[in-house]
C-alpha cells in the first residue's frame, strides 16, 4: 500500500487568508493543497482560477493538487503552469476518449497529472488512463459543492481501481478520493484502496487541524 497523503481542499476556507490558510497546512501536516477550480458551466459555481493558485505558490512548498471542474481544462493548462501548479486533474466526463493524450501532455509540461471520476462515471472507463496518470481521482460526491454527504457506493471504485493497479504491476500508485471524508470515514476510504483523501470541511471546521489531518491518516 502507498503512502497515505491528505490533502485539504481550501474550498471551505477562507479565501481572503490564503497565505495564511496554506501556511497553517503546511504546519499542520498536510500533504498537498488542493484547489477546486470550477468554471460555472461543468459546475454552477465559480470559484477561482490560475490567479488565485499563483497567490497561494510563494507561500508554501506543498505541492499544489489543482482539481478542474471546467469544460475546456487543456485551455488552462499553460498559466496553471506557470503559476506554479503541481499536479492537473481533468475529469473523464469533459474530455472523453481525449483523456489520455491530454494526461501525456499535462506530463510534456513538467507537472503530474490525473483523471477524475464523477460518482456516476464507472472506474473501468479511466483504466486506459492508468499509464499515462499519476493518480486517479475517484468523485465520492457530485462536483461543485463541499460539506456535502458521502457517498459510500464509491468505495466499491476504490477496490477495483486498487486491484486493476496491483494485477498491472502498480500496486503504489496514487488513487485519491474526494469530497464528504471525515475522521468518521476515512478509515473505511483507506481499506478500499485510497491512499490520497482530500477533506474541505473536515480541515477547515476542525477546532485543531494538526489532530484532524493525523486522524484522517489513521494515525
Ligand atoms: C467538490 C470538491 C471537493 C470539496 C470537498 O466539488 O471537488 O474538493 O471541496 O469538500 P468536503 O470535504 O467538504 O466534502
Ligand atoms: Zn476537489
Amino acid at each position: 500500500m502507498p503512502q497515505i497523503k491528505i490533502a485539504p481542499s481550501i474550498l471551505a476556507s477562507d479565501f481572503s487568508r490564503g497565505a495564511e490558510t496554506v501556511k497553517a497546512l503546511e504546519q499542520n501536516g498536510a500533504d498537498y493543497v488542493h484547489c477546486d477550480i470550477m468554471d460555472g458551466n461543468f459546475v454552477p459555481p465559480i470559484t477561482f482560477g490560475h490567479q488565485f493558485v499563483g497567490s497561494l505558490r510563494p507561500h508554501t512548498k506543498l505541492p499544489l493538487d489543482c482539481h478542474l471542474m471546467v469544460l475546456h481544462p487543456e485551455t488552462h493548462f499553460e498559466e496553471l503552469k506557470k503559476a506554479g501548479a503541481d499536479f492537473i486533474t481533468i475529469h473523464k466526463e469533459v474530455c472523453k476518449e481525449q483523456t489520455p493524450a491530454l494526461l501525456r501532455r499535462i506530463r510534456e509540461m513538467g507537472m503530474k497529472s490525473g483523471a477524475v471520476v464523477n460518482p456516476d462515471t464507472p472506474i473501468e472507463r479511466v483504466f486506459d488512463c492508468v499509464e499515462d496518470a499519476d493518480m486517479i481521482l475517484i468523485m465520492s460526491v457530485f462536483p461543485g459543492w463541499g460539506g456535502q454527504k458521502f457517498i459510500a457506493d464509491t468505495l466499491k471504485k476504490a477496490e477495483a481501481l486498487r486491484s486493476f493497479c496491483i494485477r498491472n504491476g502498480k500496486p503504489d500508485f496514487d488513487i485519491e478520493m474526494d469530497g464528504g471524508i471525515s475522521e468518521q470515514n476515512a478509515k473505511e476510504v483507506i481499506s478500499a484502496g485510497v491512499n490520497v483523501l482530500v477533506a474541505g470541511s473536515a480541515v477547515f471546521r476542525s477546532l485543531d487541524m494538526a489532530s484532524t489531518i493525523r486522524a484522517l491518516r489513521g494515525e
